[in-house]
């Protein structure tokens, strides 16, 4: 595929989800801004990316911290800007219930029975995604949100430490859906939720 210039960030890309979210992005065209808190495997996950022509920045830091995350827009503003923003890095934190939850923490998790915080954040995140493609509509950006659904990655191990996940798909099972997501016209999706593994493709969720 020819360049198309645009730049995508994608953060928690060095596996799991957002690898295959910055593959597709790299098979498109995109050039990338990749992020995770660990160097290596960052760096050996985006010279992966490189792979289709891209060119690739693999940012360390966490998302939690703001110095991080200005790190990560200047990256892209130096491959030219930024047209894409995949907010994905997450990790799971304490399970437990929220009512015993350390509420200073609850910025950094993701709201699931049993998984307070982690179920709690991830409420949070929608409601702060809808907000943005409300208040952003006339500036041109849109915001749009996506449920992956159960993958046998390493957040999902933890989450089920005792039990053997292998009859869970691998990431890479969304895939269809996201190149689908990158064709639609930006507005024309804003503020919508998807599941990225619904069947017969129905992935658009009215909720
Ligand atoms: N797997 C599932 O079944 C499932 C289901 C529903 C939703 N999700 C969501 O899908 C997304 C990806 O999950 P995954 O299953 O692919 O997880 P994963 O395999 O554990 O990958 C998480 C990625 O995020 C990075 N990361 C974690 N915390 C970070 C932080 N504070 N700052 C920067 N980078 C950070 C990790 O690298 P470092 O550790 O090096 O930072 C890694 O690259 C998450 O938002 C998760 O909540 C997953």
């Amino acid at each position: 595929m020819q360049p198309s210039n645009r730049v995508a960030i994608i953060t928690g890309a060095s596996r799991g989800l957002g690898a295959v979210i910055a593959r597709v992005l790299a098979r498109r065209g995109y050039d990338l801004v990749v992020g995770a808190r660990n160097r290596d495997p960052l760096e050996e996950a985006a010279a992966s990316f490189a792979r289709w022509g891209s060119r690739v920045a693999a940012v360390d830091g966490d998302v939690a911290d703001a110095a991080a995350r200005a790190r990560l827009v200047s990256a892209a503003r130096e491959l030219g800007g930024l047209d894409v923003l995949v907010n994905n890095a997450s990790e799971l934190g304490a399970i437990g219930p929220l009512i015993d939850f350390d509420v200073p923490r609850l910025g950094r998790m993701g709201a699931y029975p049993g998984w307070g915080p982690y179920g709690a954040s991830k409420a949070a995140l929608e409601l702060l995604t809808r907000t943005l493609a409300t208040e952003l509509r006339g500036r041109g950006v849109s915001a749009a949100i996506v449920d992956p659904g159960n993958m046998r990655t390493r957040m999902h191990q933890e989450a089920f430490p005792l039990e053997d996940i292998s009859d869970r798909p691998q990431p890479e099972v969304t895939e269809p859906f996201w190149n689908w997501l990158f064709d639609q016209t930006p507005a024309e999706i804003s503020g919508e939720r998807f599941a990225a593994q619904a069947e017969d493709a129905r992935w658009l969720q009215r909720v």
